[in-house]
């Protein structure tokens, strides 16, 4: 099903891009680009209407290529590209079995994320939910023992996950006086490893001895439901649970629970499960958890560079040559 000459190939894209990436694809004169016109992303049904015609896609994910998508898929369709680095939102079986590609973001969004984790880390440490709330309900000033949080000096950090945001975080938090990094994931990685000082060990020994947990692994289907309820029971009731990678790593009614139970200490979610969570969710007035709206990314110098590397791997696949960042390569 080579593509026809006779037209210009079609590139869908779901959402608008960061400024830069979008003035580039604005630019772009060999290829028809269909956006749709909004910072959000677009709706199911057009997203479906679109790629009976698209040669690529340049996809978010919030953009469920799922079996349902890929019927929709029309024979032209390429390659689908999506602007992050996570790609559980793409069925991947799915899509290549129709001969498409899948192109991804790896690398460019390490520093930001891994920002985030720390900063979602102090924040949990230091009861930062409270202490604004206190500020901005005109309470507080210096109280000698009041809103006493706890810091890492000494402390022993658990990533889960010691892929490049893992390391990354474990590199920005080592000098904050961390006395001790465990890792735990599918397997071992010691020249990762060695640098930073951590040891591998199973998730539950990470559980048991670590004061901060970070989630920095992939969803999958290992890792869905990953820290439920008896995750949440064998960790420190001091300790806290930090999670930038995707929400349903964590069981949230499991977490409530356990929040409300003071198994442990505070949680700090950058992502859940659902995005964003109902504006009635009790994690989102619990005083001990945490939530942003999956900002780990959203630099301007980041999401620009994602964006970029979208734009790189859709025309890549278009003009069938290799791609930065192919999903499976
Ligand atoms: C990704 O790219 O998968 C991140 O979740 C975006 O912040």
């Amino acid at each position: 099903n080579t593509p026809s000459l006779s037209r210009p190939p079609v590139l869908v894209v779901t959402c608008q891009l960061p400024a830069l990436a979008q003035q580039r694809l604005e630019a772009l004169t060999d290829v028809e680009v269909r956006q749709h016109g909004s910072l959000q992303s677009m709706p199911r049904a057009a997203l479906l209407g679109a790629l009976a015609d698209a040669d690529g896609l340049i996809c978010v994910l919030s953009d469920r290529i799922d079996a349902e998508a890929v019927q929709a898929f029309g024979p032209r369709l390429r390659v689908v590209s999506t602007v992050s680095v996570g790609y559980d939102h793409v069925d991947v079986a799915a899509v290549q079995r129709r001969g498409v590609r899948i192109g991804n973001t790896p690398g460019v969004l390490t520093d930001a994320t891994a920002d985030t984790t720390v900063l979602l880390a102090l924040m949990a440490a230091r009861r930062a939910k409270q202490a604004l709330a206190l500020a901005e309900g005109g309470g507080g000033g210096f109280v000698l023992a009041g809103e006493l949080g706890s810091q890492f000096t000494g402390k022993a950090l658990g990533i889960i996950g010691l892929g490049r945001i893992g390391c990354a975080t474990a590199a920005r938090l080592l000098p904050f006086g961390i006395a001790r990094v465990v890792y735990a994931g599918s397997r071992a990685h010691a020249e990762r490893a060695t640098p930073l000082g951590a040891e591998y060990v199973t998730l539950p020994e990470l559980l048991r001895v670590a004061d901060i947990v970070c989630i920095c692994c992939p969803l999958t289907e290992q890792t869905a439901g990953l820290i439920g309820r008896g995750a949440l029971a064998s960790m420190k009731p001091s300790a806290i649970l930090v999670n930038t990678a995707r929400g349903a790593i964590v069981c949230h009614d499991a977490l409530l629970e356990a929040l409300d139970a003071g198994r442990i200490a505070h949680a700090a979610l950058d992502v859940t499960d659902p995005e964003p969570l109902p504006v009635e969710h009790p994690l989102l007035r619990h005083p001990r958890c945490t939530v942003l709206p999956h900002i780990g990314s959203a630099t301007e110098e980041t999401r620009s560079a994602m964006a970029n590397l979208a734009i790189d791997n859709a025309l890549a696949g278009i003009q069938g040559r290799p791609m930065v960042a192919e999903v499976g390569e």
